[in-house]
């Protein structure tokens, strides 16, 4: 499925949210590669990419908590460290696969697309509140 960036993602945070939709583009470039036959070469190249935002992004909202001093920094962090933990299995995954299979995309959607929605809804939109306050 391709990410979609609507009014339930939003979190009023103006950084945060420009952030969300530069990296749902990303997991949709991922997506259509897979879904488009583009290969295993293509699919790591995709994945390098959304790993490499997703260092840049979850960076800036971790230093954007600690400026505010936002009392859930710890958990919020190791919610961070689970999701780099599951690209990196992405990672994996197409290591030792021919290219990119259904398995995979599965795993794109569910512990990428969902985790994100999941996450978005609720931990960060926590800290943009608290950053309005
Ligand atoms: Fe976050």
């Amino acid at each position: 499925m391709q990410a979609i960036f609507d009014d339930s993602l939003k979190t009023g945070n103006e950084l945060i949210d420009g952030q969300h939709k530069e990296l749902i583009d990303k997991i949709n470039n991922l997506v259509t590669c897979c879904k488009e036959g583009g290969g295993k070469l293509q699919a790591i190249k995709m994945l390098d990419y959304l790993a490499d935002y997703t260092d840049f992004h979850f960076s800036a909202e971790e230093e954007l908590q600690e400026k505010v001093s936002f009392p859930g920094i710890a958990e919020h962090k190791q919610k961070h460290a689970e999701f780099k933990q599951a690209v990196a299995e992405l990672h994996e995954m197409l290591a030792e696969e021919e290219g990119p299979t259904d398995a995979f995309v599965e795993a794109v959607n569910k512990n990428v697309i969902e985790w994100l929605y999941v996450h978005i809804k609720g931990f960060d939109r926590a800290v943009a509140e608290f950053v309005q306050k």
